[in-house]
C-alpha cells in the first residue's frame, strides 16, 4: 500500500464536511479512527475504523495522527493583507469618541493606508504580508483571498495585486487576487468620484486583467464609499470582462448592494449588518455567499447584527473571514473569528466551521476542488490536537493546530 499512495495519515478523526458522510444524525460528517490517503496532492482514499488493517497502513510515509482531529486546510475568503503603515492612531482616536466615518471624513481611514502603500516598495510590502500570512497558515489555513484597494492608482494597484501573485506563487497557500480599485476616492480625485470610476473601469481594470492579475472584481458600496450606481457601472465593465464580482455590502447602512450583486451573480456579499431580511432571498436565487466578517463588527464596536436567521431559513451558504486589514480588523486569527462568528454573530460552531470551509470555499468559487474532505479533492488539510470539531470556536487563544498539509505536502509540522 506504500508504493501506491505518497502520504498516509492514519490514526485521525475526520470532520470531513462532504455531503459524501454528512447524515441527520452526522451533521460533521465524522469519520473516526480514519486512514487518509493522498495521491499526486489528491485525496485518494478514506478508510474509516482503521484498526482491522492497520498492519497495512504502517508504512515509513504514513504520520500517525495520534487520535487527533483533522478538519478541511481553512479558507480565509475575505483579506486586505498587504497594505504598509497601520492605524494604531485611529484606533486610539475612536477610543476618545471618534467614529470609523468620522475619520474617513476627515482624512483619515482608508486613504491614509493608501498613502503609506503607495510609500512601500513591492519588497517591503510581499515581506510584510508574507509575515502576516505566516500568523494564518499556523493556524491551518491553505487558500486565502487578498484585495487590492489601497493603491487606488494603476501603478499600486498592480504593485498590490503582484504581491499577492507573488505570495500565490512563494508561499505555500493559494491565493486568489481580488481587484477592488473602487475601495475610496483617493485625495487627487476629491470631489470627482465619478471620474476616478471612469479611471477604475476604463482603465485600471482592463489593463490589470489583461495582465492576468484579477480573479475577482469589489467594490466598497457604502456612503463613505461608492454610491450603487458608481458600484453597477464597475460591475458592468467586470461583466463586459468576464469577471466574476463580489461586494463589501450593507456594513454601515443599507443601500441596497447586496440585492444589486445578486442580479450580477456575485460570488458573495460580504459584511451585511444591514442587510434588510427582505433582500435574502435574492442571494438565495442568486446562489451568493454571505461572508459574514465578525472581526470588523467587533473592532467598530458594531451593534446591528446580520440578519442570521433569515440567511439560516433561506439556507444561504454563510462565511466567515477576517477581513484582515489595518483600519476596521487588524486580524491574523481566523480561530478567533470562528470564536466571534458563534459569540457575537449566534452562529452555531458547526456554522462556524463551515464558514471558514467550504463555504468559504463557494465564496471563492473553489468549492469542486477543495473545503470539504472527500475522495478527488485536494489534500488541502489542517490536523487539531482537539476533542471534538466543535472545540475549533470554543476556544479563545492557544492555537491547537498540530500539522498543516496543502496539495499533499506537509507545510506545517508540530508532531
Ligand atoms: O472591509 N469596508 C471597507 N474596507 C475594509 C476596511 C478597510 C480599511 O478601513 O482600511 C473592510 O472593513
Ligand atoms: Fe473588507
Amino acid at each position: 500500500m506504500s508504493q501506491i499512495y505518497d502520504l498516509i495519515v492514519h490514526n485521525i478523526n475526520l470532520a470531513t464536511l462532504s455531503e459524501k458522510y454528512i447524515q441527520d444524525d452526522n451533521p460533521y460528517g465524522i469519520v473516526e479512527n480514519a486512514a487518509i490517503c493522498v495521491k499526486d496532492g489528491k485525496i485518494e482514499n478514506i478508510i474509516a475504523n482503521v484498526e482491522q488493517q492497520s498492519g497495512e497502513l504502517e508504512t515509513e510515509d504514513a504520520i500517525d495522527g495520534q487520535g487527533y482531529w483533522m478538519s478541511p486546510g481553512l479558507i480565509d475568503c475575505h483579506t486586505h493583507l498587504v497594505y504598509g503603515g497601520n492605524r494604531a492612531n485611529e484606533f486610539e482616536m475612536r477610543l476618545e469618541g471618534a467614529s470609523y466615518e468620522e475619520i474617513a471624513k476627515a482624512g483619515g481611514g482608508i486613504v491614509s493606508t493608501v498613502k503609506a502603500t503607495r510609500e512601500t516598495s513591492k519588497k517591503e510590502l510581499f515581506d510584510l504580508a508574507a509575515k502576516r500570512l505566516s500568523y494564518l497558515i499556523d493556524e491551518g489555513v491553505t487558500s486565502i483571498e487578498i484585495k487590492s484597494g489601497y493603491g487606488l492608482d494603476l501603478e499600486t494597484e498592480r504593485k498590490m495585486l503582484k504581491v499577492a501573485k507573488d505570495l500565490n506563487e512563494f508561499s505555500p497557500v493559494e491565493v486568489s487576487k481580488t481587484f477592488l480599485g473602487a475601495h475610496a476616492v483617493p485625495t487627487e480625485f476629491k470631489d470627482r468620484a465619478e471620474e476616478y470610476i471612469d479611471l477604475v473601469c476604463e482603465e485600471m481594470m482592463p489593463q490589470l486583467h489583461s495582465e492576468g492579475l484579477i480573479d475577482c472584481v469589489d467594490a466598497f458600496c457604502e456612503g463613505i464609499g461608492f454610491s450603487l450606481e458608481q458600484t453597477q457601472k464597475v460591475f458592468e465593465k467586470a461583466k463586459s470582462l468576464d469577471l466574476p464580482v463580489k461586494l463589501h455590502a450593507e456594513q454601515l447602512s443599507d443601500l441596497g448592494g447586496s440585492r444589486m450583486a445578486c442580479d450580477y451573480n456575485a460570488w458573495s456579499v460580504d459584511h451585511l449588518e444591514f442587510l434588510n431580511p427582505d433582500d435574502v432571498s435574492r442571494l438565495a436565487e442568486s446562489g451568493t455567499v454571505a461572508t459574514l466578517l465578525p472581526g470588523a463588527f467587533y473592532f467598530l464596536s458594531e451593534t446591528k447584527l446580520p440578519p442570521i436567521d433569515e440567511l439560516r431559513k433561506q439556507n444561504v451558504p454563510i462565511a466567515i473571514a477576517t477581513d484582515s486589514n489595518p483600519g476596521s480588523s487588524p486580524c491574523l486569527s481566523l480561530l478567533l473569528m470562528m470564536n466571534m462568528a458563534t459569540t457575537l454573530f449566534k452562529l452555531t460552531p458547526l456554522e462556524a466551521l463551515k464558514g471558514t470551509t467550504i463555504n468559504a470555499a463557494k465564496a471563492l468559487n473553489i468549492d469542486s476542488k477543495v473545503g470539504s474532505i472527500e475522495i478527488g479533492k485536494q489534500a488541502d488539510l489542517a490536523i487539531w490536537d482537539i476533542g471534538a470539531p466543535a472545540e475549533l470556536s470554543y476556544r479563545i487563544g492557544g492555537n491547537p493546530c498540530k500539522g498543516v498539509i496543502k496539495n499533499g505536502e506537509v507545510i506545517l509540522s508540530k508532531f
